[in-house]
C-alpha cells in the first residue's frame, strides 16, 4: 500500500490499542492537533468563542456543531492553502446551552442552533513547523445554516414541495443534518441530508392517513417535536406547513468556490435519509452517484446520469457539471445470496461456500430525460411521488433491506464499491438473509460490491463481519483473525490515494472509543484491520481524509454517552481541564512531516 518518501502516511504504523482515553491517540510516531473546533470564527471579523455568552449572530460566523463530511480541495493558485467543507450534522443543545430546559427552549438558543447546523467553507494553510493545518480568513470562506436559501430541481418539485413562503416549491431555506457525502470531479461537494425527521413536529392535528403513513414511514412524529422549533418557526409545524418536511432528505450540491452561489439540493436522486453520494466516472464521462439511507431495514441506491461530464474547473464547466445531477435514471437495490437459505441461519457461522456473497441488480424507480421529462418506474406512483417518497418506491419494488447502509464509496483505482452496515439489533432470526447474516446485529459488516457502474447487474461480498475477533460470529476476509484490530460499527469510508480503505466507526459496541482503521482489501493481507486513531470519550469518527501525508477526522460528539452532563460533561475535550467538550476537526501526520507542494491531493 503506503507510497515511499519521508512523511508519508503509509499502513506500515503498529496499531494503536483499544482504548477509552479522553484524547486523540495516534501511533507511536505520529502527532495530530486539532485544526478548527466548534464555536472558532471562520467569517473574517468573526468572534472568538465564549461558551458562556453564545449568540445566533456569533454562531452564524463561527464553525458549527458536530462536524461530519470533511472535503478538502487544494487551492490551485497557492501552495499548501487548501479549502475545508464540512457538515454540521446536528446539535446537542444539553451540551451547549447552560441550564438548557428542553420544554422550553428559548428563541435565542434555537437560533444559535439553526446557526451552528449546516455546512461550513474553510481555508486552510499547512503550518510550515510540522504536520499542522490552521484556518485562514480567506475569501472563500462561508458558513452556510438552517435558514441559507437553497434551490430544490428536479421532479419533487411541484405540489408536494409548495409551502406559504414559497409558491414556487423551489426556494428551501436550510439544510439539516447534513451526514457523509463526496465531492465531484468538477470540484463541489455533495452533502446528504439525513434525519431530518427529527426536526418537525406539530401539536396540531394531521388526520389523513395517507399523510400520516408517509411521515411514518420517514421516521416524523405527529407531535411536538424535541426541539421544539415549531414554536418558533410555523414552517416546521407539521400542521401549519405540510410541505416543508418535504424539502429535506435531499443530496445536496455546494460549490465552495463561489461563497456567493445558492447551493442545490436535487431531487433526481431521491429523497431519503441520505447518509451521502460518492462519485464514480465511467470511461465515456458517465457519473454514477451512490448513497445509502441509513435506518435499520432500509436501501441501498444509485444514480446514473445521462448527461457525461465537461472536463475542467472553470466556472463554466462547474456550471455545466452542476447539471448533471439533473438527468438519468435513480435504482433501489437488491441483494441475493449464492447460498442455500439453509446455511443462513442468523448466527453469523460462514457457510458452506466459505462466504457470505452473492449477486444483485439495480432496480429502476425514477428517470428524468434530457428534457427535463420525469417518468416513474414504479406502479401506482407518479414520478413526483417517487421523487418525493423514494422509500415507499423502493418498498414497492421489493429492495433488499440492509442492517443501516451508511457511508458507500467506490475505490478510485479498482472500482469496487464499499459499503458500511453499522448495525441492526432489530433484525430477528427470521429476517437474516446472506447479506444481512445475524440476528440482533450488534456490530455491522463491510459489504465489497463489483458493480457494472453504468449497468444494472453487481456482485458482491462481506469483507469484513465485524465484532471481537475471538468470537465465532465475526470474519475478516479470511486473514488471521489473531492478528487484527476488533472493530464495530463501521460508518465512514474513505480510500487513500493508493486506493487503500480506510474505515471509521460510531457507536463501537465493543467497549472501547471508535476510531479510523486501514482495511487491507487486496493481497495476502486482505481482511487485516489496523486501528490507527482513536478518538476522545463519547465521540464519533467523522469525515475521514487520508492523504499520502496527512489523515483529516472529524470529532463528533465528543462527550455524548449516558451520564454525561453538561455539569459534569464526559469528556473536557479539546481544550482540557474542566472545559465543556467542542466538536472539532483534527489532521494527524508521521512525524518529521512539514508540508511540501503538491501533498493532501487526491484522498477520497
Ligand atoms: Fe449521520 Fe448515518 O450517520
Ligand atoms: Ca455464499
Ligand atoms: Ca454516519
Ligand atoms: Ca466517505
Amino acid at each position: 500500500l503506503g507510497s515511499s518518501g519521508g512523511g508519508t502516511l503509509d499502513t506500515g504504523f503498529l496499531p494503536v490499542s483499544p482504548n477509552t482515553a479522553d484524547a486523540v491517540t495516534v501511533p507511536a510516531g505520529h502527532s495530530s492537533d486539532v485544526v478548527i473546533r466548534w464555536g472558532d470564527p471562520v467569517i473574517p471579523g468573526g468572534p472568538a468563542f465564549d461558551f458562556e455568552n453564545q449568540s445566533a449572530a456569533a454562531q452564524a460566523v463561527q464553525y458549527g456543531f458536530n462536524c461530519d463530511l470533511a472535503v478538502l480541495f487544494p487551492m490551485d493558485d497557492r501552495d499548501e492553502r487548501f479549502l475545508l467543507t464540512v457538515n454540521h450534522e446536528y446539535t446537542t443543545e444539553p451540551m451547549m446551552f447552560r441550564g438548557y430546559d428542553s420544554a422550553a427552549p428559548t428563541r435565542e438558543q434555537v437560533e444559535i442552533a439553526w446557526a451552528a447546523h449546516g455546512m461550513t467553507v474553510v481555508e486552510l494553510a499547512s503550518r510550515p513547523s510540522d504536520g499542522g493545518l490552521d484556518p485562514v480568513m480567506g475569501s472563500y470562506n462561508r458558513r452556510i445554516t438552517a435558514t441559507t436559501p437553497f434551490e430544490l430541481r428536479g421532479p419533487a418539485v411541484g405540489a408536494l414541495t409548495r409551502t406559504t413562503a414559497d409558491p414556487t416549491g423551489t426556494r428551501v431555506l436550510g439544510t439539516l443534518n447534513n451526514c457523509a457525502g463526496g465531492h465531484t470531479p468538477w470540484g463541489t461537494v455533495l452533502s446528504g441530508e439525513e434525519n431530518f425527521n427529527q426536526y418537525f413536529g406539530t401539536t396540531g392535528s394531521v388526520t389523513d392517513p395517507a399523510r400520516v403513513e408517509a411521515l411514518r414511514r420517514y421516521g416524523v412524529s405527529v407531535g411536538e417535536s424535541g426541539r421544539k422549533w415549531e414554536r418558533f418557526d410555523s414552517r416546521f409545524d407539521l400542521a401549519v406547513e405540510p410541505h416543508e418536511v418535504n424539502r429535506f432528505g435531499y443530496v445536496v450540491e455546494v460549490d465552495p468556490w463561489n461563497p456567493d452561489s445558492t447551493p442545490v439540493k436535487h431531487s433526481a436522486l431521491g429523497r431519503f435519509k441520505h447518509e451521502g453520494g460518492t462519485v464514480h466516472v465511467t470511461a465515456d464521462g458517465t457519473v454514477v452517484i451512490y448513497s445509502g439511507d441509513d435506518e435499520r431495514f432500509d436501501y441501498l441506491y444509485k444514480f446514473i446520469s445521462s448527461r457525461t461530464i465537461v472536463p475542467g474547473r472553470t466556472p463554466a464547466a462547474r456550471e455545466q457539471n452542476m447539471r448533471i445531477l439533473d438527468e438519468g435514471t435513480l435504482y433501489v437495490a437488491t441483494f441475493t445470496g449464492n447460498s442455500p437459505a439453509s446455511e443462513i441461519d442468523g448466527s453469523g457461522a460462514l457457510p458452506s461456500d466459505g462466504a457470505f456473497d452473492g449477486t444483485g441488480a439495480w432496480i429502476p424507480l425514477l428517470t428524468v430525460d434530457s428534457a427535463g421529462n420525469a417518468v416513474s418506474h414504479v406502479p401506482g406512483m407518479s414520478a413526483e411521488e417517487v421523487a418525493v417518497y423514494t422509500r415507499m418506491a423502493g418498498d414497492a419494488v421489493g429492495a433488499t433491506k440492509m442492517d443501516r447502509p451508511e457511508d458507500v464509496e467506490p475505490s478510485p483505482t479498482t472500482g469496487k464499491v464499499y459499503m458500511a452496515l453499522t448495525n441492526n439489533t432489530r433484525r430477528t432470526v427470521g429476517q437474516v438473509d446472506e447479506a444481512n447474516p445475524r440476528h440482533d446485529n450488534k456490530h455491522g459488516q463491510v459489504v465489497e460490491i463489483t458493480d457494472d457502474h453504468a449497468g444494472t447487474t453487481f456482485g458482491w461480498n462481506l469483507l469484513l463481519v465485524c465484532g471481537d475477533p475471538a468470537a465465532a460470529d465475526t470474519y475478516f476476509g479470511g486473514f488471521d483473525k489473531s492478528k487484527v484490530s476488533p472493530i464495530s460499527c463501521p460508518d465512514n469510508v474513505a480510500f487513500d490515494p493508493a486506493g487503500g480503505l480506510w474505515v471509521s466507526t460510531d457507536g463501537n459496541a465493543l467497549g472501547f472509543n471508535d476510531g479510523l482503521y486501514s482495511v487491507a482489501t487486496e493481497g495476502p493481507n486482505r481482511g487485516e484491520t489496523k486501528l490507527f486513531l482513536t478518538v476522545p470519550v463519547g465521540a464519533e469518527t467523522c469525515g475521514p481524509l487520508v492523504f499520502s501525508d496527512r489523515a483529516i477526522v472529524n470529532v463528533q460528539h465528543p462527550g455524548e454517552k449516558d451520564g454525561s452532563s453538561i455539569e459534569n460533561p464526559a469528556s473536557h475535550w479539546p481544550d482540557g481541564g474542566t472545559s465543556q467538550p467542542r466538536p472539532s476537526t483534527v489532521v494527524a501526520w508521521k512525524d518529521g512531516f512539514t508540508g511540501g507542494t503538491g501533498s493532501l491531493s487526491g484522498g477520497s
